[in-house]
């Protein structure tokens, strides 16, 4: 058998974490033969709940998860962590914008970069999901300066699984014939799911949905996706986002199949003419836990267009969030 891997979910109480902490003990998310620890970490208030999941998890009887530490002590929840995943924050609630979460969540994010960076593995590969999730990452990572930032990620696979069900159900095939999805920018009202470059059963997407069905119907459905869930269930996407965090992770660690590739929140390297350093979705490649940006896709007018609007409402959230950024 190989050695654990230690898994830090953050929020392990919360409705995520309790869908998640299952899925990541059962294998799916380093495969079936990875043994993990999970480290729970929560806040004291939930202590007593936490414990509870930590009982059910014990009474799965999972044979990979080798030890559950529950704890509101980061200094013992990163200790020598190989992945924090970072959930733990408010969300939003109907009529709200996922910024407006910005002033309160984002206080989490520079203390548990701080603790990342005292406490985890020097390896450790991080994704956060607190909403604002891009500029949350941004915070982590800024705060932890020790570590690189290519370490950092945040999470938009939950737009690209979306976008996914979404053509697949209007073109009445299967998620598994999509390739080359792409959600650009912020998860946000300003995201761009882009289906211009996705093959269907290797049919470019524009030769069997029309442009306008694009723009009128299938940006706006997954842009407000969050907001329609929330409309529905009076709660935010719960398993949906513990699924995509799976996949996020899965697909870092274990790579992307040949041909296609995901969406991932990244650190910008000036590609695409975004702003260096904010956390910017791109459609990724990945392979041995490291990831690269896909280079030279076509963008016309409208997806330029789109992609700036992203970038200019990741500066401003950055401009929002400044003081918590350590002066370099
Ligand atoms: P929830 O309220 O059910 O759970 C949040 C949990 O975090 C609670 O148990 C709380 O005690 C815990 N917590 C709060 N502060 C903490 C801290 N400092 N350290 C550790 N734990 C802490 O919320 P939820 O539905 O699980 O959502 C969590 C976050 O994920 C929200 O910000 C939500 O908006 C966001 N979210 C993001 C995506 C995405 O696609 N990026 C998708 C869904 C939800
Ligand atoms: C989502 O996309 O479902 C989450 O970010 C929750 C939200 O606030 O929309």
């Amino acid at each position: 058998m190989k050695t654990p891997v230690k898994v830090t979910i953050t929020g392990a109480a919360g409705h995520i974490g309790y869908a998640l902490a299952f899925r990541v003990a059962s294998g799916a998310m380093f495969g079936p033969d990875q043994p993990v620890i999970l480290r729970l970490l929560e806040i004291p208030q939930a202590m007593s709940s936490v414990h509870g999941v930590g009982m059910e998890l014990e009474d799965c009887a999972f044979p990979l998860l080798y030890d559950v530490v529950l704890t509101d002590d980061s200094a013992i929840g990163f200790r020598e962590t190989d992945y924090a995943i970072l959930i733990g924050a408010k969300p939003r609630s109907k009529g709200m914008e996922r910024k407006d979460l910005i002033e309160e969540n984002a206080k989490i994010f520079s203390a548990q970069g701080r603790a990342i960076n005292n406490y985890a593995s020097d390896q450790v590969r991080v994704l956060v999901v607190g909403n604002p999730a891009n500029t949350n990452a941004l915070i982590a990572a800024s705060n932890a300066p020790d570590l690189d930032r290519k370490q950092f990620t945040a999470m938009t696979r939950l737009d690209h699984n979306r976008s996914l069900g979404r053509l697949a159900n209007k073109t009445n095939t299967l998620v598994a014939d999509i390739t080359r999805m792409t959600i650009w920018g912020n998860h946000s009202m300003t995201q761009y799911p882009d289906i211009g470059n996705c093959l269907v059963k290797g049919t470019p997407a524009f030769e069997l949905v029309s442009r306008d069905w694009a723009i009128d119907h299938f940006i706006p459905r997954i842009q407000r996706r969050g907001a329609e869930i929330i409309e529905a269930r009076g709660l935010s996407s719960a398993a949906s986002a513990a699924d995509a965090v799976v996949d996020h992770v899965r697909d870092w660690v274990l790579g992307t199949p040949s041909g296609d590739w995901v969406s991932m929140a990244v650190a910008s390297d000036g590609s695409y003419g975004i702003e260096e350093g904010v956390m910017f979705s791109f459609p990724v490649t990945c392979e041995n836990r490291d990831y690269e940006i896909v280079q030279g896709l076509e963008l016309d007018e409208f997806s330029q267009s789109r992609l700036m609007a992203s970038d200019r409402e990741l500066r401003k959230e950055r401009s929002v969030i400044e003081e918590l950024l350590p002066k370099t």
